[in-house]
């Protein structure tokens, strides 16, 4: 699977990509659900965040991870901007099933009908600018499994239709990965994994099937990053100042969780021993963890943009470096 240190193919579609993808999220800007539950990372500079994707086309990134819901459509317009003419030098992956009002910026829902990924696959061509989308991805991380079996077909249509290359589900449980990837264009799994939340059962799974392990959450939504002390203050439109149930690490209002800081900070000198920034670091733990990996980090400025790029050249964590992060972790 893997052809050198710094490219990997998406499972069994023979796309190569970058070993290290940029997560475009973050850089979507604010939006929120019904309710006023900040669903973005506070407020972004767009200028700021297309300088970051030009410098990651530079320092020879080819993987961007987006969705139509982040920033309510606007992430997707920024990368198909940024891209501009660069387009076809690298893999496109964007997500669907969330319903959405642009002009309020609010989530409104979600649909699992065939109907309505087309009606979105045609919606997210147009934001990007394109006219295909490399690696489709069901954004329901617990739609019906029976559903998704019909989703997957039609994903199959997308890719008769040259719509689409390749497709995925994005969720974290291994049972429904393995609906997906019966079909035979299925091409990875998008998990959460990261050095504090390991996923053995979805890399289990992406090693048998032969699917792409695309890591979101990599660095812990920013803890692992080392920028995160008890004194820093999260903006009221980021969700990780209000975090949903399903967002681990953070208190309501309150910041990082003091626990979980503890952990980044025993793991510190294992992950930046060679020389490496502690994000770069954890980006060198999902390398090492397995061939399938590519780690798809958010970021918000060139700075980010240049230090995660500039893990590829450094590689993954040696064994020696695998194990004692287990040790410190009591794993
Ligand atoms: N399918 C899904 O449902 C789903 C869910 C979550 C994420 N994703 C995808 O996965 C991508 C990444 O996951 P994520 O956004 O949850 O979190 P992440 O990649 O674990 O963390 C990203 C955040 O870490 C901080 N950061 C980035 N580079 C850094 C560096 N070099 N040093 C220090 N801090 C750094 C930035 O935030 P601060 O600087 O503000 O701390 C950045 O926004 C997303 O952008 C998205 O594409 C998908």
């Amino acid at each position: 699977m893997e052809t050198n240190g710094t490219t990997r193919t998406l499972g069994r579609s023979g796309i190569e990509v970058s070993a290290l993808g940029f997560g475009c999220w973050a850089i979507g800007g604010e939006w929120q659900d019904a309710d006023g539950q900040p669903l973005g990372w506070g407020r972004v500079d767009d200028e700021e965040s297309v300088r970051a994707i030009r410098r990651a086309l530079d320092l020879g990134v080819t993987f961007f991870d987006t969705a139509d819901v982040y920033g309510t459509g606007h992430s997707e317009r920024l990368l198909g901007r940024a891209l501009g003419r660069r387009r076809d030098d690298v893999v496109i992956a964007t997500k669907w099933g969330n319903v959405f009002d642009a002009d309020t910026r609010t989530l409104t829902g979600a649909d699992d009908s065939p109907a309505y990924a087309r009606k979105a696959l045609t919606a997210s061509l147009e934001r990007l600018g394109t006219d295909h989308v490399d690696l489709y991805q069901l954004h329901l991380a617990d739609a019906d499994p029976v559903r998704a079996a019909e989703l997957r077909d039609v994903c199959e249509e997308f890719v008769r239709e040259g719509l689409v290359r390749a497709y995925a589900w994005s969720t974290d449980d291994p049972e429904r990965a393995a609906v997906f990837a019966s079909g035979e264009h299925c091409a990875a799994v998008q998990h959460r994994a990261n050095v504090l939340q390991d996923a053995p059962g979805m890399i289990a799974l992406c090693e048998a099937a032969g699917l792409a392990s695309v890591n979101r959450s990599p660095l812990a939504m920013g803890l692992l990053g080392g920028g995160h002390t008890g004194r820093r203050v999260l903006e009221a439109g980021d969700i990780r100042n209000r975090p949903p149930a399903w967002l681990s690490g953070f208190g309501d209002g309150t910041g990082a969780d003091p626990r979980w800081l503890a952990r980044v900070e025993a793991l510190r000198d294992v992950l930046t021993a060679d020389g490496r920034t502690p994000a770069q670091g954890a980006l060198a733990w999902l390398w090492a963890r397995s061939p399938r990996t590519v780690p798809i980090p958010g970021f918000r400025s060139v700075a980010q943009a240049e230090e995660n790029a500039g893990a590829l050249a450094r590689g993954p964590l040696s064994g020696e470096q695998m194990a004692a992060v287990d040790r410190i972790l009591g794993r």
